[in-house]
């Protein structure tokens, strides 16, 4: 009987811990450089994906020397906490983040901030991606990106970051797929988030995540935990 239940209990563990295992690529994009960066993204990865569009399709952002971005990112600035700082967006089709594991933010961005329409996505939803593994894709024409990467720790203050975010600018964008390729294997993304991917793709042995994705210092005597890119159940 004992038997039984214990494998019920695996089941159900085993189970739970697959429905929890997806990811959502999110994103915005204005002139489609986030939107051909997230279509080479999903060539490489399975994931559901979610495209932020603002209620407000006749902006020209780049008119005036880009004048709009410019006052609605002086808007978020003045009063950040206020949800009216923000521009609207159109409703989210995906709007329970429970089954996602991991949330990679793919965004443009616009005077070294993260894009004014993808901020109030991240304002409204930010507080669901807590503990759940964050990755950041940034794009630019040339600025660097740790602007962005602020605002994003602001939006999503308890996400629990990838060691590194990818930044694509125009000098490298043509190579997006092998950037992609290499950010994927230098976050550990294969053993994290997706425990079927061919061994060729894992890291070295001895390296034990919890189903979450974070580093073990040694294997748990018991329970559900990742060891070289599978499952084991104790
Ligand atoms: C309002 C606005 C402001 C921008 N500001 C910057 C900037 O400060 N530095 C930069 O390198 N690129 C800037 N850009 C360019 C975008 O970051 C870049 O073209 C990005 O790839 C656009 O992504 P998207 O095509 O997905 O919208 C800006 C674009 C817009 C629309």
């Amino acid at each position: 009987m004992k038997k039984i239940l214990t494998m019920i209990c695996c089941l159900f563990l085993t189970v739970n811990s697959t429905m929890n295992a997806k990811t959502l690529v999110v994103y915005y994009s204005y002139t489609n450089n986030c939107h051909d960066i997230v279509q080479t993204l999903t060539s490489q990865i399975e994931a559901d994906v979610l495209r932020i569009e603002p209620a407000d399709k006749t902006q020209k952002y780049e008119a005036n020397n880009y004048a709009i971005g410019t006052q609605l990112l002086n808007a978020i600035k003045a009063a950040p906490n206020d949800a009216a700082s923000y521009p609207a967006i159109d409703p989210v089709s995906i709007t329970d983040l429970t089954p996602y594991q991991t949330i990679i933010i793919v965004t443009p961005l616009w005077w070294s901030q993260m894009a004014a329409i993808m901020q109030t996505y991240l304002f409204h939803h930010g507080a669901e991606m807590a503990g759940k593994n964050v990755g950041l894709i940034v794009s630019s024409a040339s600025s660097g990106i740790s602007g962005v990467v602020n605002d994003c720790k602001r939006l999503v203050p308890d996400g629990n970051y990838f060691s590194e975010n990818l930044w694509v600018n125009n000098s490298n964008r043509s190579n997006r797929n092998t950037l992609i390729q290499n950010w994927l294997t230098a976050i550990n993304y294969s053993v994290v988030t997706d425990i079927k991917t061919p061994a060729t793709r894992r890291t070295a042995t001895g390296l034990y995540y919890s189903l979450s994705g974070q580093r073990l210092s040694q294997a748990p005597k018991r329970g559900i935990f990742i060891a070289d890119g599978k499952k084991v159940i104790r």
